[in-house]
Parts: structure tokens; C-alpha cells; sequence
């Protein structure tokens, strides 16, 4: 079982890696300014309220108030785990992640890593027996795929023989068994699953090879066989050629939903790059949501026959829920007898362009759906119409969208119609509105924490031994803890900073002030104007803890000493005491304008 992930590695990895390009990878970003942004890959949105601050290395939407690190934006965007992220950015950068040697926390995480890699020697071999196998090549010239294509998709060709696997990886046979590359049977023996096979490695968003899909060589049954589902390997959250597709589709603002391995293959061949298929299944909601993840736009490409509609029926379902506004989807539909292969094949690529200009919009597919075999003149039709589609117009997440389509029905039968709650939109998860005070009720440790995080140079502004804020304090030990972080690792990011919180009840928090923006106008704070402001913020925090040294003796004595100050509060004894046992209450010794905090330092 892995250990935990040491702390020093994650500040290392973090410290090499530039978030800019993580997000840059997955989103078109735009600079502006010091930050760079694009419109939010987490809420759909026409302008962009999406930043990505490089010096900080952090993201945040003003939007929808998504944020984190590098590593966070993996986990949230390709849905990966803490430890896929963690070993994706240290891929990226040639390195090896180490381990602790204690358990780790938490529930113990089946170690995949074996796996993974048996399965791309797997893919090595068929990829070395494609090479010896002439007639398989042949197969391969005769539809048109040259070797480019082959090598973009990693293809390759399974032996015939039940036993050629084996012995290739005698010393694997666990790991084959459970990739699903072996299979057993009822008598105890041991078989290759493909054989005989043209092989077509499944690979995840990160690349790598989790199953195959394998077409026959010949024409026995079935003609195309997968992997089964593995620990690796779940097809209803897969598609095939999103990995190698991801690029031209965001380029294109869209991507090509096809049927068959063949259809992605022959497509890319062809110049068209941003096709993916479904495995072998329907397309689900998890599908459309993965990949509006990456493009705002969805082409779903179906044969013209009774089972091409039936299929892209069942895409309708399961995209309507993922409409949000920005995104769009639609159907194409090919001509009898064809598929995306054998049309660009036969016709070349730009058959497909002219079919691609008669796409349907999938509400009017819905509408012509639905009404096909109704009389939309007559009452009973409309009566009917309405009864059918108002569930599914239901589906679709409360905007414009849905108005639209709501429209669109009220004038096809000429009455308004309620159609009903909406299901909740599945993102944005949170609305924080932008609108934010900065400096209203916030205590003066949260404001030196805000810059800490914000800027974690600004702890080398002030002398080690200088730092004397009493660590009974209410936030103190965050401060404490902060503090230390930044002055061992002097260069720290903000990103980098927090990632020491992941594990700790602390972590939500840190994130929030990372998000949050320090001056009434909503923009940041510079390391310039922040030095002087956490110097005095810091000096206030150091008096405080020597005042409330004085607070521990008797209530009596104390009164007398603060009548000393100036800061005594006018009126009771109590209105005094209560005014140095709340945070809230408390005024600042270096802010003769009394007005609380924060007011005074923007004047300066
Ligand atoms: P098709 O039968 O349309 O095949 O299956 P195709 O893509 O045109 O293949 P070629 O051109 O004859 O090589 C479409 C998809 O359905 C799944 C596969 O994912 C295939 O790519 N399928 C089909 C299976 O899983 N099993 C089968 O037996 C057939
Ligand atoms: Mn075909």
C-alpha cells in the first residue's frame, strides 16, 4: 500500500510546475494584465470571469467562485483524485512521486500504478506484432489508415493463440486477469481475451492505456470485442479519442460524437481531429458532461437509419440536463448505409463539411421527435405534444436556453404554458458574488492572514524575531503556522502555500481568503502597498498579545490600566472589558481615527 505523499515533494512539484500551463493545456486562456483569464470551464458564461494569477499560482471565478491550485484544477476539471493529480504534474515534469513510508491517511488507495504500466507494455507488444503481421497492415492500407494515423492512435494487432499473453508476461498473469487482457474459465484455465485481433488502446484523459477495443480480422463474432470493466477501465465515463482529440476540439469550439473506433480513426485520418465514440454504449449524461467540460459545443453524428434515431434519442435525454447556457448541441444524421468512415473514405472530408452545415439543433430534433407521428393542427395533437415534451423541456437547467425551448412550444400550440421548477443546473456550486468589502468586520488577524496567503514574500519583510503574536490568540495558529511555512521556503507561491492545507480542517478557509480579493474594487492587493499593510497589522497583533497578557489580571486592575490608554472605550467598565474580549470591539492602538480596522492604512 502507498504511503502518503511527503509535503516537501508536493512544495517541490509545485514549485516547478506553472499552473498557466496546466490550465493552458485544458482552456484557452487570454492575458490580461498580470492575470490571465478566459471564460470559466466550470459555469457557463459569455464573458470571461475566470483569472489565473501566475505569481500566485492559483485560479479563481468571479463568477461562479470556483478556485484552487494547479492541483486543484486537475482534480475539479479532469476529475481526477488528489494522488492522479499529483502524479500527472510530476509525469509532466519527468519526476518520480516518493512515498513516507507510514500509512497513509485515510482510506487506504489501491495502488494502480502496476497496472497501468503492464497495460502500455501490452500495448508495445501488439503494437510489435502489428509491425509482423503483413496482413493486418494490408487491412489497415485497404481502409485507408496510413501508419501516421496508426501511430497517433497507438493501434496495434493481437495474435491469434490463446496463450500468446501469457507468455509474453509470464510473471503478470495477476495483473492480466484483473486488466481483463486474460480471462478465465469455468475449468480454471487461462485464455487471451483478443485474439486475432486489430487493437485499439483506450486511453483516459491523462493518456493512459486503461482498455482495448479490438475488431476482428476476418469475420467471425463478435466484430468488435472490449475490455470488460476493470478497475481501470469504466466505459460509461470513457470516450474513445478524447485524449488524442482534446486539442483540435478546443480549437473548433466543438467536438464530433461518432459510433465506432473506426469512424475516430478514418476521421483524424482525413484531417478531422476532434471526433470521439462512445464504447460500445449509449451516450450518457457523464459523457456530454465530460466533454462540455471541454468544448461548449456537441455534434452527435448518427446513421440515418431506425437505429441511428433510436441512439441519438437517448443522446437527447442525457444532453439535455448538461445545457446550460454557452453550450449547444446537435445531430447529424448520415445518409443510409453510411457511417463517418465510409463517407469521408468514399467522399473525402468535405462531404462531411457540407452535412455539417445541415446539422439540427437539438431542440428542433426534440420538436420533430416528439411531433412526428402527431397532428400538431389539431387541439388532441397539440394536447399531446405538450404532454410529451414538458418533462423534457423540464430537464433542461433554468436560462436562456430554457426559455427559448419553452417559447418555442408556447407558440407551436398558441398558449403559455408553466412548465415547472427546473432541475437545479449541476454547476456552479457556489455563487459568491464578487461584491465584496474588504475591510468591513475583518478582524486584523484575518487581514494579515489575507496577505500572507496573497503574498507569502511579505513574511521576509519583518525580522524573524519580531514576530511575537501570542499563539492564544483566535486565528493566531493559522498566522503562526503561515508564517512558518513562508519563511522556510522563501519564494513560496500562494498555490503552494495552501496545498500545506489540503489535509487539514484549515483548508477551506485558506482557500476562501486565496479567493479573496483585498480592496473594495475587487482587485488585489500589490506586494507594495501589502508590506506596509501586514507590518501593521502584525504590530498590532504583537500589542495585543502583550495587552492581553495584561487582561489576565483581576478585572478591577485592568480597568485601571486601560484607563491609561487611549483606547478606552467611553462609557462602562463592562462596555471596556467586553471591548478587549471581542474582535469585533476591539480598537487599534496605532489607529488614532478609531474608527476600526483597516480604515486607517488605506489612507496612508
Ligand atoms: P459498427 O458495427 O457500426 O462497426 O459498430 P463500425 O464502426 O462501422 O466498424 P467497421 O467499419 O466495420 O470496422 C460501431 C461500434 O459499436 C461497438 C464498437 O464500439 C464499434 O466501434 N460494437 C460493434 C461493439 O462493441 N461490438 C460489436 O460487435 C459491434
Ligand atoms: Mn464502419
Amino acid at each position: 500500500m502507498a504511503g502518503k505523499i511527503p509535503q516537501h515533494f508536493i512544495d517541490e512539484l509545485l514549485s516547478r510546475t506553472d499552473i498557466v500551463d496546466v490550465v493552458g493545456l485544458r482552456v484557452k486562456l487570454k492575458r490580461s494584465g498580470s492575470n490571465l483569464s478566459a471564460c470559466c470551464p466550470f459555469h457557463s458564461e459569455k464573458t470571461p470571469s475566470f483569472t489565473v494569477s501566475q505569481t500566485k499560482q492559483f485560479y479563481h471565478c468571479f463568477g461562479c467562485g470556483a478556485h484552487g491550485t494547479a492541483i486543484g484544477f486537475l482534480m475539479e476539471f479532469d476529475g481526477m483524485h488528489f494522488v492522479d493529480a499529483i502524479e500527472t504534474l510530476a509525469e509532466g515534469l519527468g519526476l518520480e512521486v516518493p512515498r513516507e513510508g507510514g500509512a497513509s491517511k485515510g482510506p487506504p488507495q489501491a495502488d494502480n500504478k502496476p497496472l497501468f504500466s503492464l497495460l502500455q507494455r501490452v500495448a508495445s507488444h501488439y503494437d510489435a506484432e502489428l509491425r509482423n503481421s503483413p496482413s493486418t497492415i494490408c487491412y489497415l492500407k485497404n481502409r485507408g489508415i496510413t501508419g501516421e494515423t496508426a501511430k497517433r492512435f497507438k493501434l496495434g494487432y493481437a495474435p491469434d493463440g490463446y496463450d500468446s499473453l501469457l507468455n509474453q508476461f509470464p510473471a503478470d498473469k495477476k495483473g492480466l486477469i484483473s486488466t481483463g487482457m486474460v480471462a478465465e474459465n469455468d475449468r480454471g484455465g487461462s485464455y487471451a481475451r483478443f485474439r486475432d485481433r486489430l487493437m485499439f488502446p483506450i486511453r483516459d484523459r491523462r493518456g493512459r492505456i486503461i482498455g482495448f477495443g479490438g475488431r476482428v480480422m476476418g469475420d467471425k463474432e463478435p466484430k468488435y470485442l472490449n475490455s470488460p470493466e476493470t478497475v481501470l477501465f469504466h466505459k460509461g465515463s470513457e470516450l474513445y479519442g478524447l485524449f488524442e482529440a482534446r486539442k483540435a476540439a478546443m480549437d473548433a469550439d466543438s467536438v464530433l460524437v461518432v459510433e465506432g473506433y473506426m469512424d475516430v480513426v478514418a476521421l483524424a485520418e482525413h484531417g478531422v481531429e476532434n471526433a470521439v465514440a462512445t464504447l460500445g454504449t449509449a451516450c450518457n449524461q457523464q459523457h456530454c458532461e465530460i466533454l462540455f467540460r471541454v468544448v461548449p459545443g456537441i455534434v452527435f453524428c448518427f446513421d440515418g437509419d431506425r437505429a441511428g434515431r433510436d441512439a441519438a434519442w437517448r443522446a437527447v435525454q442525457a444532453c439535455l440536463p448538461c445545457l446550460k447556457d454557452g453550450r449547444d448541441a446537435h445531430f447529424l444524421f448520415l445518409p443510409d448505409g453510411e457511417d463517418p468512415d465510409s463517407l469521408v473514405s468514399e467522399q473525402g472530408a468535405e462531404a462531411l463539411s457540407a452535412l455539417l452545415q445541415k446539422k439540427v439543433p437539438i431542440i428542433d430534433f426534440l420538436f420533430n421527435h416528439l411531433s412526428h407521428d402527431l397532428n400538431i393542427d389539431e387541439i388532441g395533437g397539440k394536447a399531446q405534444m405538450v404532454e410529451k415534451i414538458k418533462p423534457l423541456l423540464a430537464k433542461i437547467p433554468a436560462g436562456v436556453y430554457r426559455r427559448l425551448s419553452e417559447q418555442r412550444l408556447e407558440s407551436l400550440i398558441g398558449l403559455s404554458l408553466d412548465i415547472g421548477p427546473a432541475e437545479p443546473a449541476a454547476t456552479p456550486k457556489t455563487t459568491n458574488a464578487p461584491a465584496f468589502a474588504p475591510l468591513k468586520g475583518l478582524t486584523t488577524m484575518r487581514r494579515a492572514i489575507i496577505l500572507l496567503i496573497h503574498h507569502p514574500a511579505v513574511v521576509a519583510t519583518i525580522p524573524a524575531d519580531q514576530y511575537r503574536v501570542d499563539s492564544s490568540l483566535k486565528g493566531a495558529s493559522l498566522l503562526l503556522d503561515l508564517i512558518a511555512i513562508c519563511q522556510a521556503q522563501a519564494g513560496i507561491s500562494t498555490g503552494a502555500l495552501l496545498e500545506h492545507f489540503r489535509d487539514r480542517e484549515e483548508w477551506p478557509i485558506v482557500n476562501k481568503l486565496a479567493a479573496t480579493p483585498y480592496m473594495p474594487d475587487g482587485s488585489d492587493i500589490d506586494l507594495e502597498a501589502a508590506t506596509p499593510e501586514f507590518k501593521h497589522c502584525i504590530n498590532e497583533l504583537n500589542q495585543r498579545s502583550h495587552k492581553d497578557e495584561l487582561s489576565k489580571v483581576s478585572p478591577q486592575h485592568r480597568t485601571g490600566l486601560l484607563g491609561i490608554g487611549r483606547n478606552r472605550a467611553p462609557g462602562s467598565i463592562n462596555s471596556a472589558a467586553t471591548s478587549l474580549t471581542t474582535n469585533h470591539g476591539r480598537k487599534n492602538p496605532l489607529d488614532p481615527s478609531g474608527k476600526g480596522p483597516g480604515k486607517g492604512w488605506r489612507k496612508k
